[in-house]
């Protein structure tokens, strides 16, 4: 890799993420998900969503590499519903390093997370992202995702209200 470039000779690599790569794709995660990139701040990339993930299920937490440099990663779970027989995938980072997009890895990377979800009896894959991200949205229908479903977020500033949810004068 040059300049940031995936030159068309190299290969990158996917591979299960250790814990010696916690610092590259915690910073690569922090020039992804800005908070342009999810305004909602339900879901906040910081470290615990790696440690946590790690933690959970390490087997889904994959990135591609090319010579040593992590150009991308894919952070999932599994979750079980009380309710349910079925055994859901959460997919609930996936990025790809800028400059380097386009380029596939983000299909290698769902590929492979897929794969492994499906191996570990997960039978419906869950993804939740910005109505705005557009790249995103392509990306996941690309992968056969669809039934859309909104999800509306509201605020409430306690800073500009009383204890009784009055506005303050
Ligand atoms: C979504 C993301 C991971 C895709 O990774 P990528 O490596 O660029 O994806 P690929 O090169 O494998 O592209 C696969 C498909 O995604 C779609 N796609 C990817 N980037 C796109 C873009 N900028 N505009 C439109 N479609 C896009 C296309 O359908 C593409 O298939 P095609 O090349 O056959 O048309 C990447 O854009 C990214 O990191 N975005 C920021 C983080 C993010 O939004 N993550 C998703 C929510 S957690």
């Amino acid at each position: 890799m040059i300049d940031g470039k995936i030159h068309k000779e190299e290969v990158f690599i996917v591979r299960e993420m250790t814990i010696d790569d916690f610092p590259e794709v915690f910073h690569l995660g922090e020039q992804l998900f800005t908070s342009d990139y999810s305004p909602s701040m339900y879901r906040t990339w910081d470290e615990y969503e790696i440690t946590t993930l790690f933690n959970s299920d390490s087997e889904l937490c994959l990135v591609a590499e090319v010579e040593e440099a992590i150009i991308g990663f894919a952070l999932g779970t599994t979750v079980e519903k009380s309710n349910s027989s079925w055994k859901y995938g959460y997919l609930v980072w996936i990025g790809v390093r800028k400059g380097l997009q386009q380029k596939g890895v983000g299909d290698r990377l769902f590929n492979e997370i897929r794969k492994r979800m499906v191996d570990q009896g997960v039978r419906m894959i869950i993804i939740d992202t910005d109505a705005e991200n557009e790249a995103g949205i392509r990306f996941f229908k690309k992968h056969g995702f669809n039934n859309i479903q909104q999800h509306v977020y509201m605020t409430l500033n306690l800073a500009r209200t009383s204890s009784r949810g009055r506005r303050k004068k």
